[in-house]
């Protein structure tokens, strides 16, 4: 038998209407769509996209350990594939949906390394999705980099990193995950000159919060689904 096809799809910060049309076509016609459970609210924002597309396939939820021990982290990741690969040799076709991009800061990453080494012959299609940090800098009316300027992405920010981070000029930083390290960040940018500070928390949903004020930043609850920009100039 044929296997099915993979796709890994990025469904952009959890608004749906930030679907691309050709994501928004896979969900909607796909055999199985897995999307991540996780301990935050992510999710079933995940999931509330699937959903709004109406899907015909059934949707799935795999777990994904966060556990310290690489050794569980590994199991974990082997049989969330192996579940994957399980519909893939029945010859149907599965999603694995990320929020924002697929190929950036996702588990499927890793899934795909798996899934390609054991299965060669799978045919796979992965989509784009919109980044968090494009959708900051595009809500805000504020620009990530320009001209000769560099973009760096910090993707877990932890508060032992906050002496050692530095700025460059002419670069944009990104830091991902600062929910419970966002006051060590602010009390280390206070030493830094000639840079701009963006917040966003639950960008394109309901409860979303935008502000460049560190007054109003620090205030913020923990929120996973938040970030801090900062250029410098
Ligand atoms: C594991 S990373 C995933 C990054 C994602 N693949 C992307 O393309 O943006 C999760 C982090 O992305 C950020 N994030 C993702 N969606 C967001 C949203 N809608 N609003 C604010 N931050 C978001 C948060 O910093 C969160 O802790």
């Amino acid at each position: 038998m044929q296997p099915g096809k993979l796709y890994g799809i990025g469904i952009g910060p959890g608004d749906p209407r930030y679907l691309t049309l050709r994501a928004a076509e896979i969900l909607r016609a796909a055999d199985v769509i897995f999307t991540v459970i996780s301990r935050n609210a992510s999710s079933s924002i995940s999931r509330s996209v699937v959903e709004s597309q109406n899907p015909r396939g059934e949707i799935r939820q795999l777990t994904f350990s966060m556990s310290r021990n690489p050794e569980e982290r590994t199991n974990q990741l082997r049989t969330n594939a192996e579940t994957i690969m399980v519909e893939l040799r029945q010859g149907r076709d599965c999603v694995f949906a990320t929020l924002g991009d697929t190929m950036t800061y996702s588990t499927f990453g890793y899934v795909l390394e798996i899934i390609r080494t054991e299965m060669p012959q799978v045919p796979i299609e992965i989509v784009p999705g919109v980044t968090s940090f494009a959708t900051l800098a595009a809500k805000a009316q504020c620009v990530l980099v320009e001209n000769d300027e560099e973009l760096r992405v910090i993707p877990s920010f932890r508060s032992e990193m906050a002496e050692k981070l530095t700025f460059p000029p002419k670069s944009t930083t990104v830091l991902l995950k600062t929910y419970r390290s966002r006051k060590a960040l602010l009390e280390r940018l206070k030493k830094e000159e000639n840079i701009s500070i963006l917040y966003g928390e639950q960008l394109s949903m309901d409860g979303e919060f935008i502000s460049n004020d560190p007054g109003a930043i620090a205030c913020r609850p923990e929120e996973y689904l938040s970030l801090i920009m900062v250029r410098k100039t």
